[in-house]
């Protein structure tokens, strides 16, 4: 009897072992849905859409972007990572929700470690501070002026408490000594539409997004927040040049998959990324948004773990020094 039992553990194991594995062989033979936590439009879902057209050629299925929006991405987080652990639900998200929530929503239904298996970065692309044409300044210098004689009546739009756009424009108020009144959206990209407008006066946001109204002279760029100016922008200065160090952000979209999903359907996923954005058609759409895909040491599962890890503390420690809180 206990022999018997013991056999029936031992098949009901192995059974378990193969499951991976087969899984992973006939993988993928339905639609792949990637869910984004940000408005349509906007740099989050831009890279979405990139990769996503290149898993439909790598992966031969058909690869479908989700919108779904609210508290800086922390809702299509939790959804995702309620999903079954397939590879058929997939989150890609960037280090404003996955790296900020542990500390600005300690409370919510997911942990971006705990909840996830880290898949690939996708694309990093820095931060741009944009001013409506409506507003009198034409450099960082001016804007901190015009801010500080504006107080409150200077609008700031940003994608949710705790996103990359409010952290960063948060950053900046400091430094330049503002008081802007903000204004939070669901996604950058209704912001950018508020903001040609003339409602919304200053907007802080990946180049990704922002590259399109800046050459059209839609809004006018002020500074990079980043180390260096980017490519794309190569007339804009540094927020470092313009004088007003320590608002530096570039950010990361990488794609995250429920815990629990096979090791093997990772690596397979993982393998697609690259295979995607090295494709002649998203390095081409890279360079023109100014976002880079990442260098051979940063593109397996284990690098955007240790990367997000870093990132969880690191801007752990400045969002509590700026006070930012989800209420
Ligand atoms: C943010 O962190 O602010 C997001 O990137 C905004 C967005 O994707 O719309």
């Amino acid at each position: 009897m206990i022999k018997r039992v013991l056999s029936g553990v031992a098949l009901g194991l192995s059974m378990l072992a193969l499951a991976g594995p087969a899984q992973a062989q006939s993988y993928p033979n339905k639609p792949i849905t990637i869910i984004v936590p940000f408005a349509a439009g906007g740099p989050t879902d831009i890279v979405a859409r990139v990769i996503a057209a290149q898993f439909s050629s790598s992966l031969g299925q058909q690869a479908v972007v989700e919108n779904v929006v609210g508290a800086a991405g922390t809702i299509g987080m939790v959804r995702a990572a309620r999903a079954a652990p397939d590879g058929y639900t997939l989150l890609l998200a960037g280090m404003s929700t996955m790296s900020f929530s542990p500390t600005v929503y300690p409370n919510i239904q997911a942990h971006s470690i705990n909840s996830f298996e880290p898949v690939g970065i996708v694309a990093s692309a820095p931060i741009v501070l944009t001013v409506a044409k409506q507003v009198p300044a034409n450099n960082v210098k001016e804007f901190a002026d015009h801010l500080r004689g504006m107080g409150d009546k200077v609008n700031n739009g940003h994608a949710g408490v705790g996103s990359s756009s409010h952290l960063a424009c948060a950053l900046v108020n400091q430094r330049l000594g503002g008081k802007a009144s903000v204004v939070p959206y669901k996604g950058t990209s209704q912001i950018m539409h508020d903001m040609l407008a003339g409602q919304i006066h200053f907007l802080c946001d990946q180049t990704t997004s922002v590259m399109t109204q800046v050459q059209a002279g839609g809004v006018k760029a002020l500074a990079v927040l980043a180390d260096s100016r980017s490519k794309a922008l190569p007339a804009v200065p540094t927020i470092s040049e313009a004088g007003y160090p320590g608002a530096e952000m570039v950010l990361w979209n990488a794609i995250f998959a429920p815990k629990g999903t096979p090791p093997e359907i990772v690596r397979q996923l993982n393998a697609a990324i690259a295979k995607g954005i090295d494709a002649p058609a998203a390095q081409k759409q890279f360079s023109e948004l100014g976002a880079e895909a990442p260098g051979a040491g940063q593109r397996s599962p284990e690098a955007l773990g240790k990367t997000l890890a870093g990132d969880i503390e690191k801007w752990g420690r400045v969002i509590r020094d700026a006070g930012i809180q989800a209420n």
